[in-house]
């Protein structure tokens, strides 16, 4: 296994790139099976992730051709003749789950594992059987597996209300809906940008759909999509986490220029949040300016659906707050026990305690060095952070996690002058 050695303290300086969206990649991915014909998606990040749901296209018939140093995804399903996604595929990456709606929308059929839970939680999928059901599927489920299928090949459509509202499940009821015979309706939509830049590239596909970018989503079904050339959108939280990085690890008073970004899909909260940590934060066109400031100012902050402050950002938020002089307190809003980070950051002397769906921080403890675990994406890329402030050597260990989600993290922040390198471990191998 790898793991991620820091040793802190350096102050960072210079630029630092943006990479394309995964949360978008995977949907618009999920898109490209609908046409007959060859899609192309440009901007897609060489993150697992991506590799993962990849082999989950091409297990149904489909060609997939991603190529790492373009960052480019080309897929054709014009082969697909097995619509499935095996329990092996789907259980490494829940938004696997989109094969549901999209298989079901191109052969009328799918046959797909139910993911199971994940590290903060149960996180059910109802609303996408519900939200599929209201469109005409049938659906039964069968050893593990979720079987659907469309009457006589073809959705007839239908009206589905969301509560809570779900980016997953708008984006699976979404699929199928663009093709069906007749209209859909959906209230209560999720309107993430991932949700939104989907939509577009559907739009340009052909597909007919009102309301972008609101809660209410009306779909007439057509006959066919045409395949199509998109480019995906820069990462938001890839630049909320170096927004972070460059406010507690930046040299105070120096910008740090965070390229290829756009700020709009962080959401206003958010940056209103930053803005108040007395960070400095300009934008000049596709960059970020931001500049460390010598004290950070406390911000409580709860999460919430966009604009709200983006739930996988409360990780990293907390190790600014412990960087901070007072107290202050995170909630939780989406995923109510996703604080995996905290008994980690702990070990490193952040005195942080979870209370029900808050987590109370005192800041202006040293943080020190230690061995710590990667246990979910956002969480071991939070340990990153206390690492590079950390007084001595930090060992963030398992970071096949953060390579869900973060390409080329080491050599990102090494660049800007971090002390940061990747080494093999045996994991289970007994102390020196
Ligand atoms: C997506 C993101 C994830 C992000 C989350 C919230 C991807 C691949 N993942 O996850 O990084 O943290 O949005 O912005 O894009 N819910 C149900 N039933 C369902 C589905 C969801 O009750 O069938 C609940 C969830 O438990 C949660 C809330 O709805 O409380 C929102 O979850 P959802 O928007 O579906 O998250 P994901 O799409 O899984």
């Amino acid at each position: 296994m790898d793991k991620l050695v820091i040793r802190g303290g350096n102050p960072l300086k210079g630029s630092i790139q943006v990479g394309g969206s995964k949360n978008t990649a995977l949907p618009l991915m999920a898109a490209a099976l609908l046409p007959d014909g060859p899609v192309t998606i440009e901007n897609v990040p060489a993150l697992r992730d991506i590799n993962t749901f990849s082999r989950v296209i091409a297990v149904t018939g489909t060609r997939v051709d991603f190529q790492a140093e373009t960052h480019t995804v080309s897929i054709d399903a014009r082969g697909l003749d097995r619509p499935e996604a095996p329990y092996e595929l789907v259980k490494r990456m829940r938004a696997s789950f989109y094969m549901l709606g999209a298989l079901l929308g191109r052969t009328g059929r799918a046959r797909v594992s139910l993911p199971g839970g994940c590290a903060w939680g149960p996180r059910p999928v109802d609303l996408h059987i519900k939200g599929l059901e209201a469109l005409g599927a049938n659906i039964e489920l069968d050893e593990g597996y979720v079987v659907a299928s469309a009457p006589g090949g073809r959705l007839p459509g239908g009206k589905f209300r969301f509560s809570p509202s779900s980016v997953g499940a708008t984006i699976n009821v979404l699929l199928a809906a663009v093709s069906a015979r007749g209209p859909s309706r959906i209230e209560n939509a999720a309107i993430e940008p991932d949700v939104v830049e989907f939509c577009r590239m559907l739009q340009a596909m052909g597909a007919r759909i009102q309301g972008v970018g609101t809660r209410v989503l009306e779909i007439e079904g057509v006959d066919r999509l045409k395949p199509v050339t998109y480019r995906n959108s820069p990462d938001r939280i890839e630049l909320g986490t170096f927004m972070i990085i460059a406010a507690i690890a930046g040299a105070p008073g120096i910008p740090i220029t965070i390229t290829s970004a756009d700020p709009d899909r962080l959401g206003s909260a958010f940056i209103e949040a930053f803005r108040q940590t007395g960070s400095g934060f300009e934008v000049d066109g596709s960059s970020v300016l931001v500049t460390a400031p010598e004290i950070l100012i406390p911000v409580n902050i709860e999460t919430g659906e966009y604009p709200g402050f983006p739930t996988d950002l409360q990780a990293q938020w907390t190790v600014l707050l412990a960087r901070t002089t007072g107290n202050s307190k995170v909630r939780e809003t989406i995923y109510l026990d996703r604080f995996k980070h905290i008994p980690e950051l702990r070990r490193m002397g952040v005195n942080a305690i979870v209370v029900g769906t808050e987590v109370a921080i005192e800041g202006g403890n040293k943080i020190q060095g230690a061995k710590v675990m990667s246990t979910d994406l956002r969480a071991s890329v939070s340990l990153v952070l206390a690492g590079l402030v950390a007084d001595g050597e930090t060992h963030v260990q398992r970071v096949y996690h953060l390579d869900r989600g973060y390409e080329n993290l080491e050599g990102k922040l090494s660049n800007i002058g971090a002390d940061i390198e990747r080494v093999r471990y045996d994991e289970w191998a007994d102390p020196e």
